[in-house]
């Protein structure tokens, strides 16, 4: 059935384990991710990001999941929508069925100016009071996304602060932290640790410089009963890096966010963890390997359901990883 954040991350703190929140745009992902949840009974969060939505459509977007949660009525689903930029875009969702909205004020509604807390505040404050009156659980974030090797955003394509940033605004700070929980409700916090979107997060293995896992123990001291929620925590696994650059693809040398070190999130308050860079990694490497090896083939359900599977053997390892497997 369709649930709200709210009622799957009170369990995960329950029980001490972490979601993964697998983004969604198209059929053969959303199979995947089902899949995956189906075999190791899982609980889901999907989300869409306003890419998928400019990609697939407002309309075929919903029917995905709604589809998903008609063909899996035993397994709860969190129809959850990724980075809103401002309440208009929230609400909107929320008229769509989503049933938990992220609003990112940690940005401006361009989605690439840095904003500063009382806008966030504000904006953050406005959604909670509209969603909670609707039964809509709200995520916001506090800290911009970025590495804190370069101080930039990574992100090109898509969601993420344009310029550079500076340290302090790529690490969220544990009092300021319980103040906007304080201020505006949120069900859970996105904090910022030094991680950014896509495939580009680090150029070597990260330490603790570049990595904040520490921060994250520091903000739930602070903050004990707020869920916590990692953005940008795709591991960019090395052997799908290679596969892709094996057949033909041209992929820089990157690293990503170790599991373990998402697994020492998760003993810290870290409930949900946002993946898909890696899904994507993995279709592509799927899809170059069997174009190079079946060259006769032209029948996309061939190409496409090894896809699916790369996907649904990520997502199995990361349910399974952050304790997720056997909590539907
Ligand atoms: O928030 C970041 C996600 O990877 C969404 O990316 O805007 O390209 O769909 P997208
Ligand atoms: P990745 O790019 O690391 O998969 O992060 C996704 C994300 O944070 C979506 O909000
Ligand atoms: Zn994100």
């Amino acid at each position: 059935p369709l649930v709200s954040m709210r009622q799957l991350l009170d369990h995960a703190a329950d029980y001490q384990y972490g979601l993964p929140a697998f983004n969604v745009n198209n059929l053969e992902q959303m199979r995947a991710i089902m899949l995956a949840a189906d075999r190791t009974d899982s609980p889901v969060i999907v989300q869409a990001s306003a890419g998928a939505r400019a990609y697939a459509g407002a309309p075929f977007l919903r029917h995905l999941i709604l589809a998903a949660i008609e063909e899996f009525p035993h397994l709860p689903i969190v129809m959850h929508q990724d980075h809103g930029t401002s309440p208009a875009i929230c609400q909107r969702a929320i008229q769509l069925g989503f049933s938990s909205v992220m609003m990112d004020g940690s940005l401006l509604d361009n989605g690439k100016t840095p904003a500063d807390y009382d806008y966030n505040v504000h904006v953050t404050r406005t959604v909670t009071d509209f969603a909670h009156a609707c039964g809509v659980s709200v995520e916001g974030e506090l800290g911009c996304l970025g590495s804190l090797e370069t101080g930039s955003a990574g992100e090109e394509d898509g969601v993420g602060a344009e310029g550079t940033l500076d340290h302090s605004q790529m690490l969220t700070d544990p009092e300021e932290a319980a103040a906007f929980v304080a201020a505006t409700g949120v069900d859970a916090l996105a904090i910022a640790i030094g991680t950014s979107h896509g495939a580009y997060k680090f150029s070597k293995p990260p330490t603790g410089d570049t990595l904040a896992i520490d921060r994250i123990r520091q903000i739930h001291t602070r903050l004990p009963n707020t869920h916590l929620v990692m953005h940008g925590s795709s591991s960019v696994p090395q052997d799908w890096l290679k596969t892709i650059n094996d057949h033909g693809g041209d992929i820089a040398e990157t690293w990503g966010v170790p599991v373990p070190e998402i697994v020492e999130g998760i003993r810290h308050g870290v409930r949900k963890i946002n993946i898909d860079t890696d899904l994507r990694l993995a279709a592509t490497g799927a899809i170059r390997r069997a174009f190079a090896t079946h060259r006769d083939e032209f029948d996309p359900r061939k190409y496409l359901g090894k896809a699916t599977e790369a996907m649904r053997d990520i997502c199995i390892a990361r349910y399974e990883a952050f304790g997720a497997a056997g909590m539907a």
